[in-house]
């Protein structure tokens, strides 16, 4: 019978490439989509930054901003570290090899690059997160098929008794944004080379798989891949175990239970029926629940270990990201509440709390992940400069407030104008004016945005230099690294 590594006692040979590449593209895809972000928010604040020109108008831009950031930036960040995690906590290389893990980088940024020539050009199929046409949909669900095959594969073959907590999180996002994806994409092509196609549904079924997808992309992208990072690397760079792995398993399954039912808080007031939205009210306020027992989880590895928050300015990241899920995991429930929706809906309010995940929750997290993951694939005693990061954490914290503020009081405002009625029962203001009232707030966004921007490129060139092997003299730092016995 052959040996296993560990019955050899060899450590096992990694696949590092394909998760070095992720990791790479991360950090690249990150600039692109905060560029684009920061344009659009000019935009929106200087509408003559349209140039009349099609494929620089906000609509074109704004999908290809929503996925760059979403697909491109958070989707890269969790193929690194998901096919990292799943190496080191099975303790096998990846299933299938380098060239399938190969096949995956290579497949994933092509569909990226296919989505976003559809933006520019014009092709959509005008489902918000679920824009690219049929055939970008399909080549998707390849490149995922193989995702899933290449993970389960890899925890199949696991020389570790346990499936460590992370791994679950990684792949209910991956088992169920395949679901998600084929059941929302279900269209029929109506022109093979016009590239045009009509959904399978229509009316308030088309709108409510619609928004069964958009949410539970939420909760499953922008969530649960993200918790497994929170998950594996908080401890890793904390050096102690996870503060409660029975929580953890507890967050687990109540969080995937209860994320599934909440989509029809976003159809609130439509030709949904009552029940349905209230079952989608229901259901999101629950969710507050296991959302703060996974952040409280998360915040409190670090207990007896807080001074590290003073000298490890990666940990600040990431735990400063739990402490955004926790706020926008609060509010989101709130918003689902139908009275409140009635103020929140169509306005900036939600686009502060989207950006409340988007930049406090998924980008923070994502760049401390990066961080704690570009000295161990590349062998460095550790990253170029600490005093960088912590330039980039304070750029980039100052960046959000602004974003994030200024979007609260331009929402509720909005929200506020629409509503007034003066005492013959007329509307009290013109659209127009609600807009107008508006440009202070878009000028301060753009301007969080712009400082969000410059943060990510500091940690561009933080990255290179570390990679070049470059070490800036700084006074000693607690080391970064050792692995705790629980997260492997
Ligand atoms: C420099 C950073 C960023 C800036 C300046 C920015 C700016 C913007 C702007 C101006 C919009 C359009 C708002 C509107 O239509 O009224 C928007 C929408 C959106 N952005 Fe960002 N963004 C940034 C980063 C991110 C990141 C990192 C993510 C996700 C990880 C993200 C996800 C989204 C989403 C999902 C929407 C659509 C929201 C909705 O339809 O309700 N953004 N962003
Ligand atoms: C318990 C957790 C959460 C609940 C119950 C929740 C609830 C909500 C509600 C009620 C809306 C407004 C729907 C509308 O009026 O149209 C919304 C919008 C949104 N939320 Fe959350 N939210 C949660 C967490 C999050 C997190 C952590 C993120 C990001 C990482 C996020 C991203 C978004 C996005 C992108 C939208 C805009 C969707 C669109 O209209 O395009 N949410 N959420």
């Amino acid at each position: 019978m052959k040996a296993t590594h560990a019955e050899m006692g060899a450590a096992p040979q990694y696949d590092e490439t394909v998760v070095r590449y992720f990791t790479v593209a991360t950090a690249l895809w990150g600039v692109v989509a905060f560029l684009v972000g920061v344009v659009i928010a000019l935009q929106l604040a200087f509408p003559v930054l349209n140039f009349d020109l099609p494929w620089l108008s906000f609509g074109r831009l704004r999908p290809l901003h929503t996925s760059a950031a979403i697909f491109a930036f958070g989707g890269c960040a969790l193929f690194a570290t998901s096919l990292h995690v799943v190496q080191r906590t099975c303790r096998v290389p990846l299933y299938g090899g380098r060239e399938v893990a190969m096949f995956l980088f290579w497949g994933y940024q092509l569909f990226i690059v296919m989505a976003a020539v559809g933006y520019v050009t014009g092709v959509t199929q005008g489902k918000e997160y679920a824009e690219p046409e049929w055939y970008v949909d399909l080549w998707l669900t390849l490149v995922w098929v193989v995702y899933l095959i290449v993970f389960l594969g890899t925890i199949m073959r696991r020389q570790e008794p346990h499936i460590y907590v992370a791994n679950w999180f990684y792949l209910a996002f991956i088992v169920t944004v395949a679901l998600l994806h084929v059941v929302n994409n279900l269209s029929v092509p109506v022109s093979f080379f016009g590239a045009k196609s009509y959904s399978a549904f229509a009316g308030v079924q088309d709108a409510l798989t619609q928004w069964w997808y958009g949410h539970n992309a939420v909760g499953f992208f922008l969530t649960a891949g993200f918790l497994g990072m929170m998950y594996y690397i908080i401890p890793k760079q904390a050096n102690r175990p996870v503060y409660s792995y029975r929580l953890s398993i507890v967050h687990f399954w109540s969080l995937i239970f209860l994320y599934i039912w909440a989509g029809p808080h976003h159809l609130h007031y439509t030709a949904l029926p009552e029940w349905a939205q209230t079952l989608g009210m229901v259901f999101s306020v629950m969710l507050w629940m296991p959302s703060w027992g996974g952040m409280i989880n998360g915040i409190m590895t670090l207990s007896g270990a807080w001074e590290k928050l003073r000298t490890d300015p990666v940990l600040r990241f990431m735990v400063t990201a739990v402490a955004f899920y926790g706020m926008s995991t609060f509010e989101g429930p709130l918003m689902s509440v139908r009275a409140v929706n009635s103020l929140s809906h169509y306005t900036d309010w939600t686009i502060g709390h989207v950006h409340s995940g988007a930049l406090g929750w998924v980008a923070l997290i994502s760049f401390g992940a990066v961080y704690y993951l570009v000295p161990v694939l590349w062998h460095r005693e550790r990253l170029y400069s600490l005093r960088l990061v912590a330039w980039h954490y304070w750029i980039a914290t100052i960046g959000i407030i602004l974003y994030i503020t200024s979007m609260w009081v331009s929402g509720i405002l909005q929200g506020l104008m629409w509503r007034s009625y003066d005492e013959l029962g007329f509307l009290q203001y013109s659209f127009v004016e609600t807009v107008d009232a508006m440009h202070p707030f878009y000028v301060i966004r753009a301007i969080g945005g712009i400082f969000f921007l410059l943060g990510a490129l500091i940690m561009l060139y933080n990255l290179c230099r570390t990679i070049r092997g470059d070490l800036r003299n700084e006074t000693p730092v607690e080391r970064l690294q050792p692995a705790p016995a629980a997260a492997e």
